[in-house]
This record gives structure tokens, sequence and C-alpha cells, in this order.
């Protein structure tokens, strides 16, 4: 019986996680698995109500406890420092070493993306962001606070350990899902210390790996191919920033943000599974959130704890809501978030 820890956050996280747990409630109905979901209160709410942003041992206990973790977006204006999303975010993150953050950029209707004569075809590739490191790391410090002589040091941390375990998760999910090219990401032009590690250790992984062809692109370069030619990319890999910088490119590659999926993955230990976006408060409450961001991350989730056919139904259901325009009003459709995961569940009892 799979366990998910759900963990519903803040603003549209709420709206979404909801539509996500319809679909993960229908699916286990459809194919008789006992998905048992528990609901945590963590987020703004939460946070304001008791103080506590992410208690110390959580990420253990769902560690021990749970197959995974579906966590919907955090932020709220109430909490301007943002303090609890970080602690929560991070906590899972940094607390379960969770080091690989894979992010699919797959368009679904070429009607989505912005882009100029592209089709599904050409826009469907993965980014691979180290997710535990560089310059997330919290090492530097602020000296001479608020005088006009302060100075800001945010340390660039990159471990051998830490490149060399994203950058071969890269090249197996390359070799398995039977990818020919990997693109790594840097700037060491600039960034001559941690880049050139990141350099060295690509050539160094890539050895184990002779049938697949090892790519590197500067990362100014990069986002600029991904946009001219994005066709080329087939496995993408990069540190933590440039990983959060590009996926949100790569998010409106495939029809904005409201369409990205995320998993935050330790391979073979419990994972956590997120929609990119963010908790958008003006839109909170008001069932106009696009959830198949959401919904497309559980079934990514289902995926990782080896339910497949289950995963790949519900991806089925999201595509023919979407050929069929039953969408939500950012994507051109008039249905609430609510309708839509409606909808799918529908759906997911004719395509099963
Ligand atoms: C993401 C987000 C987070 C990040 C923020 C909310 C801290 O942008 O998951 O991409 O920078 O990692
Ligand atoms: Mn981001």
């Amino acid at each position: 019986m799979p366990r998910i820890a759900v963990i519903p956050g803040d603003g549209i996280g709420v709206d979404v996680i909801a539509e996500g747990t319809k679909v993960l409630r229908r699916i286990a109905e459809i194919s008789g698995i006992d998905i048992k979901l528990d609901f945590f209160p963590y987020g703004a709410d939460h946070f304001l109500k008791t103080g506590e942003t992410f208690p110390q041992d959580a990420a253990r206990s769902f560690s021990e406890n749970y197959d995974a973790i579906y966590l919907g977006a955090l932020g709220d204006p109430r909490v301007p420092s943002n303090q609890h999303a970080a602690d929560i975010l991070f906590g899972l993150r940094f607390g379960m070493d969770l080091y690989v953050n894979y992010r699919p950029v797959k368009l679904l209707d070429a009607r989505l993306t912005p882009l100029k004569d592209k089709t599904e075809k050409d826009v469907d590739f993965v980014i691979f962001r180290e997710n535990t490191e560089g310059l997330y790391a919290m090492m530097g410090g602020n000296f001479k606070k608020g005088t006009p002589d302060e100075i800001a040091i945010q340390e660039d941390v990159n471990t051998y350990k830490g490149v060399h375990r994203i950058i071969d998760y890269a090249f197996q999910f390359a070799r398995k899902n039977g990818h020919k090219k990997v693109t790594m990401t840097d700037k060491a032009n600039a960034l001559t210390y941690g880049h050139g590690l990141w350099q060295r250790v690509f050539k160094e992984v890539q050895a184990n790996y002779p049938e697949i062809e090892p790519e590197h692109m500067y990362v100014d370069a990069l986002v600029m191919q991904m946009v001219k030619k994005p066709e080329q990319f087939q496995v993408i890999v990069t540190c933590n920033m440039f990983g959060d910088i590009i996926t949100d490119l790569g998010a409106q590659l495939q029809g904005g943000l409201g369409m990205a999926a995320s998993g935050n993955i330790r391979p073979g230990a419990t994972s956590m599974f997120e929609p990119v976006h963010g908790s958008a408060p003006k839109y909170a409450g008001k069932n106009i959130a696009n959830p198949f961001g959401a919904v497309l991350t559980a079934a990514m989730m289902l995926e990782h704890i080896s339910y497949a056919a289950e995963a790949a139904l519900i991806e089925k259901a999201v595509l023919d809501a979407i050929v069929n325009d039953k969408t939500p009003q950012e994507l051109g459709g008039n249905l609430g978030t609510r309708e839509v995961g409606d909808y799918l569940c529908e759906a997911l009892g004719k395509l099963a």
C-alpha cells in the first residue's frame, strides 16, 4: 500500500493539490490500489497559528513512514520573510538529501507554446538540477549590515560528491531511456573553480557511458538555444541556481508555470514531488488556478513509486483534456480548477 504525505501548502497550492489528490483517489479506485493519503498542515496558516514552520524531526519522520511526499506551493504575503516557505522546502530538500531535481519539459499541445512553428515533437527534454548545494547552500553572511560599507557574501558550494552524483544520475537516466546525448551547462569560462569542477567531473562520469554523447554549453548560450532550437535537447544537467532559472524558461516552453511538474528525488529513498509554480496569492481560492502541473506531478510521483501504468493513464487524461479544450482560463478554456479535476476523473474512467 503506497503511503503518501500531502502538504497542500499556501495559496493556489491548496487549490491544485486538491485536484491532484482527487485524481489520485480516482486512479486508486480504478486500479484497485489502496493509496493512503495523510495530510500535513505546514504552511503560512499553521505558522501564524502556532509559530512552527517545520518541525525538526519532520524530514526524518517522512522518510521513515511514507513512500513519497506531495507538496503544494509555499508563500504568503502575511509572512513577508517567507521564512516558513524556506524552512519547509529546504527542510525537505536538504533534510532528506533529495539531490536530484527532475523537471521534464514536455509540450503536450502545439497551441500551448509561445514558440513560433514549434510543436510537441520539438519540445521534449528533461532538466536535472542539482538540488542540495551551490548558491543554495546558505553559506556566507553580511558584514557591517545596514551601513554604506555593507559586505554581502553568498558562497557557491560545489562538492565533488554533489557534482558527481547529479551528473551520474543524468547519464543513468539517459541510458535507461535511450537518449543519445547529455548536455551539461555551466559558466566555467567565468566561474573557474566551481564550474571547473563540473567540467572535470562531467568528463570523468561520461567515460562510463561511452554510448552517450557528452555536450557542453555555457548557460547563456543554452537559454538562447532553448528558445531557438529546443529540439536539439534530450537531457540537460546543471547546478542548483542555473537549474532554477532555466526550468522556469522550460516551463514557459510547455505552456507556462502551471503546466510544469517536478520531482525532488533521492534514489532509493522517500522523495518529494511538487509542481514548479508558486503560491500566486492573488488567485488563491478563486477556482481559477491551472491544476495540470499538480496533476502531472502526482503522475510523476506514482511512476516513481512503481505505478507506471497508472501514471501513464493520468498523463493520457491530461492530454485528453487539453486537446478537447477542457482547460482553465489560463490556457484559453473556460473551466474552473475543480471542473478540470472533475473532467480528468471522468476521463480516467473512460480511458482505463
Ligand atoms: C523552485 C522555487 C524555489 C527555488 C524558491 C521558492 C525558493 O523557485 O522550486 O524552483 O528557488 O528552488
Ligand atoms: Mn524556481
